[in-house]
């Protein structure tokens, strides 16, 4: 496995791949890499001939005041990873090549950036996300490219960017894996203190909650989102950043569940944001 930091080496490399009929499969991450970012690299060393994984943990998504600077930095350990998960080459440009100087141009997915994430850091993140993944798919121009269930709103932007500007790869979604207690695993996750790790399996247990209600007849969003809402605030120092019942295609607001609906919550525990989402049917089906 190499390691390759400048642009053009790496796009030489995924050509070099794709002229042998390696086909190139691409997963996108921050680093700090977990078992949730092996079950992609997984996926991808099982369907191409060429794995690349990128590691960058990328300035342009971070709103002032977020986690930028502490984000974990962990190459070695990311790179050692990556191997053992049979990946072909890890990605890791830096900023002064991502962004140069005179860099100026942003992708916004204009209705799909607003609701859940984009309501709570800015519409700015998922530009920021747009960019850079696009950026990474013209640098690698991978046959298929490996997204998390866990960020379901960042999945299906970058599905609708793909179709919106005809870009020749095929997005793959893997399902959410979690610690046994059903915590999601999350590169934040380094960030929690011991209690702040016991509380934040609350928003998983509201989900579940949610969950449950629909699966025994509750139609009404209003009277389920209050449910689990107050599920979560009766932990201790867990903050609710929203928690909300939308439909999984366009991320509206539902009121009635008639269909098949994404249930998606962040909370907050000392100063940690973390996210989860459930997509649950009326009638089935009640995976996760
Ligand atoms: P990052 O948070 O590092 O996540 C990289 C990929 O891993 C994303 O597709 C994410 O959904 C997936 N992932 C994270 N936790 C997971 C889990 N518990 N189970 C399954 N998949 C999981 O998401 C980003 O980075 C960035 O926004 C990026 C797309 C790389 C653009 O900068």
């Amino acid at each position: 496995m190499r390691v390759i930091h400048a642009l053009d080496a790496m796009a030489k490399e995924a050509a070099a791949a794709a002229r042998k009929g390696l086909t190139v499969g691409l997963v996108p991450t921050m680093g700090a890499l977990h078992d949730g970012h092996a079950s992609l690299m997984r996926r991808a060393r099982a369907e191409n001939g060429k794995v690349v994984v990128s590691i960058y943990v990328n300035p342009g998504q971070f709103m002032p005041g977020e986690d930028y600077d502490r984000y974990p930095r962990a190459l070695k350990e990311d790179a050692a990873l990556a191997r053992r998960e049979g990946a072909d080459i890890v990605f890791a440009p830096d900023n002064a090549s991502m962004y140069p100087a005179n860099f100026q141009t942003s992708v916004m997915v204009e209705k799909l950036s607003g609701p859940l994430e984009g309501m709570s850091r800015g519409r700015g993140h998922f530009a920021g996300v747009a960019t850079v993944v696009l950026k990474l798919f013209n640098i690698v121009r991978p046959d298929t490219a490996y997204f998390g269930q866990k960020d379901a709103q960042q999945a299906l932007l970058l599905q609708r960017m793909t179709d919106d500007l005809n870009l020749p790869v095929r997005l793959v979604l893997c399902p959410t894996v979690r610690e046994a207690d059903g915590l999601a695993l999350s590169s934040r996750n380094r960030y929690l203190s011991k209690k702040d790790r016991q509380r934040a399996i609350a928003l998983r247990r509201a989900l579940l909650l949610g969950r449950g209600l629909i699966r025994d007849g509750q139609r009404d969003a209003d009277a389920l989102a209050t449910a689990m809402a107050e599920s979560i605030l009766s932990e201790e120092d867990v903050e609710l950043d929203y928690l909300e019942i939308v439909n999984p295609a366009t991320l509206e607001p539902v009121k009635q569940i008639t269909s098949t609906v994404l249930v998606a919550g962040a909370i907050g525990l000392s100063g940690t944001r973390l996210l989860d989402n459930i997509i649950v049917g009326p009638d089935g089906p009640f995976e996760d």
